[in-house]
């Protein structure tokens, strides 16, 4: 069985990650969604709500499990008994980055590939910083997010809006 796992601080999932995670599904038996558990880069939504989101929209995918993590990544991946990395690709811009931890990652854990899908041109531009600074002010992010994350932006931005 191959399980690729997709870490990300997926602060919150988007329909962009959704998308590779289910374009994923058909070339890998199982996707392992990976929360990094990062208090350090001030995350919106704290990591158990994170993971319940994206499980609240991965629920009916059965090859797809959802779990968090602390410190290296390829331990984790190993942990899991997986050697693949999965991430996406977005603009040029996320190349140098994604370059850089891939080397670094193939470093540390020579048997772990990163592998890496285009995004869909449709969600290309999405993230999720940008989606909740959208959603901070007010604006409309239902074309960017599941339904059961755009109620969790609107309940934490009630303030604003
Ligand atoms: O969605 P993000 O924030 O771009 O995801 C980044 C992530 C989680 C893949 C990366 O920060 C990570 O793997 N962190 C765990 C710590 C680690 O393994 N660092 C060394 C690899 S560069």
């Amino acid at each position: 069985m191959s399980e690729a796992v997709y870490p990300g601080s997926l602060d919150p999932i988007t329909n962009g990650h959704l998308d590779l995670v289910n374009r994923a599904n058909r070339i890998f038996d199982r996707i392992h969604v990976a929360v990094l558990e990062n208090p350090s880069k001030d995350p919106l939504f704290t990591t158990e709500r994170r993971v319940e989101l994206i499980k609240s929209v991965t629920d009916e995918i059965e090859s797809v499990s959802v779990g968090h993590f602390d410190g290296l990544l390829v331990e984790y991946v190993q942990q899991r008994g997986s050697d693949v990395i999965l991430r996406g690709l977005r603009a040029l811009s996320d190349f140098e980055y994604e370059f850089q931890m891939s080397m670094m990652n193939k470093r540390l854990a020579q048997n772990v590939e990163t592998m890496y899908m285009m995004t869909d041109e449709d969600h290309s531009f999405v993230s999720s910083s940008l989606v909740k600074e959208v959603a901070e002010y007010g604006g409309d992010v239902s074309s960017l997010v599941p339904e059961s994350v755009e109620r969790a932006l609107k309940s934490e931005f009630e303030d604003y809006n």
